[in-house]
C-alpha cells in the first residue's frame, strides 16, 4: 500500500475521472476526502470507497467560493486529522469558439477550472505549512491544454494555464517540501464511468456509438486511457516514490502530444 496513512482530498468526483483518482487513491490506502459541487458525486464516491473496505468522507463544495473551501479543508481536518494529498480534478469541460463564448460562460468555466484550483491549493498548503507536513498536490490539465483545440477557447485557456500554474506553485512550496504536479489525461474510454455509475446504482449511461472514434484513430497507442491509468498516475506522484518530482507534468495520453502532427497511426 502506497499511501497508507495519508489523507487526500480529491475534488470532482464523478463516477467519471474524479471517482476512477478517489477509488485509486484509496485501494493504495488513503484517507479520501470526495468534494464535488453536485452532493449526490461527493456523498456516492465516499459511500462506493467505504463499501471498497476503505475510509472516507464526502463533502459538498463549490471549489469557487473560498469560504466554502475554508470550511471544506477544515471539515478534513477536523475528521481525518490533516491533510496529505490534494487533487485538483474539478472541472467544467467543452465550450465554445472565440467568436461564440458567452462572457458568463467563460467567466465560469475559467472560475471553476482556474480559480478553484488556487482556492483549494491556497487553502490545504496553509494547512499542510501550519502543520509542518509535506504534501503533494496534483492538478489535472487536459491535452487540451497543450494545443489549440477548435470550438473550446475558455477550456483551452484554462487548461493551459493550470500548467503554468503548477510549476509556479511549486516554486512557492518546495521549501516547505510540499510539491505540485500536473497529470494530462486526454479524450477517455467511457467503458469504465459507465461500470463506476453503475456500482454507484446509477443507470448505465446510454452509449453513443462512434463518439469516440476520431480519438482513437489518432492516438498512438491504440486505445484510450480509463480513469485508472490516470488513478495509477495519480498514485505515483502522490506517493513517496516522487519525493523528488515537482513541477512536472505527466501526460498519461497513449503518446497523443509527442506525436508528429500529420501521421495517422490506426487509419
Ligand atoms: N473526460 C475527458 O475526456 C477528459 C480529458 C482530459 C481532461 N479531463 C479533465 O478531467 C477532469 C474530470 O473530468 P471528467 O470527464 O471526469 O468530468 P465530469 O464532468 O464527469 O466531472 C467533473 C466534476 O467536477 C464537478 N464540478 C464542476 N464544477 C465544480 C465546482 N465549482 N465545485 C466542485 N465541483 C465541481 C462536477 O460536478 C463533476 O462531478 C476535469 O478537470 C477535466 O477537464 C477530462
Amino acid at each position: 500500500m502506497k499511501l497508507a496513512g495519508k489523507v487526500a482530498i480529491v475534488t470532482g468526483t464523478s463516477p467519471n475521472i474524479g471517482g476512477g483518482i478517489a477509488e485509486g487513491l484509496a485501494d493504495e490506502g488513503a484517507s479520501v476526502v470526495c468534494v464535488d459541487q453536485v452532493p449526490e458525486n461527493a456523498r456516492q464516491c465516499a459511500e462506493s470507497i467505504k463499501r471498497r473496505g476503505g475510509q472516507a468522507l464526502g463533502i459538498a463544495c463549490d471549489v469557487t467560493d473560498e469560504a466554502q473551501v475554508t470550511a471544506m479543508v477544515g471539515r478534513a481536518r477536523e475528521s481525518l486529522g490533516g491533510v496529505d494529498i490534494l487533487v485538483n480534478n474539478a472541472g467544467i469541460l467543452g465550450g465554445l469558439s472565440v467568436l461564440e463564448m458567452p462572457l458568463e460562460r467563460w467567466s465560469r468555466q475559467i472560475a471553476v477550472n482556474l480559480t478553484g484550483t488556487f482556492l483549494c491549493t491556497k487553502h490545504v498548503a496553509r494547512l499542510m505549512v501550519a502543520e509542518g507536513r509535506p504534501g503533494s498536490i496534483i492538478v489535472i490539465v487536459s491535452t487540451a491544454g497543450h494545443q489549440g483545440q477548435a470550438g473550446n477557447i475558455g477550456y483551452c485557456t484554462s487548461k493551459s494555464g493550470l500548467l503554468n500554474f503548477t510549476r509556479a506553485a511549486a516554486m512557492d512550496l518546495a521549501k516547505h517540501r510540499i510539491r505540485v504536479n500536473s497529470l494530462t489525461p486526454t479524450a477517455t474510454d467511457r467503458e469504465e464511468a459507465a461500470e463506476r455509475a453503475v456500482a454507484w446504482g446509477r443507470p448505465r449511461p446510454e452509449r453513443r456509438e462512434g463518439a469516440m472514434l476520431d480519438f482513437q484513430k489518432m492516438v498512438p497507442a491504440g486505445r484510450l486511457p480509463s480513469p485508472r491509468h490516470y488513478a495509477r498516475a495519480a498514485v505515483f506522484l502522490a506517493s513517496d516514490d516522487a519525493e523528488m518530482v515537482t513541477g512536472f507534468d505527466l501526460r498519461v495520453d497513449g503518446g497523443a502530444i509527442a506525436k508528429y502532427w500529420p501521421w495517422i497511426p490506426n487509419a
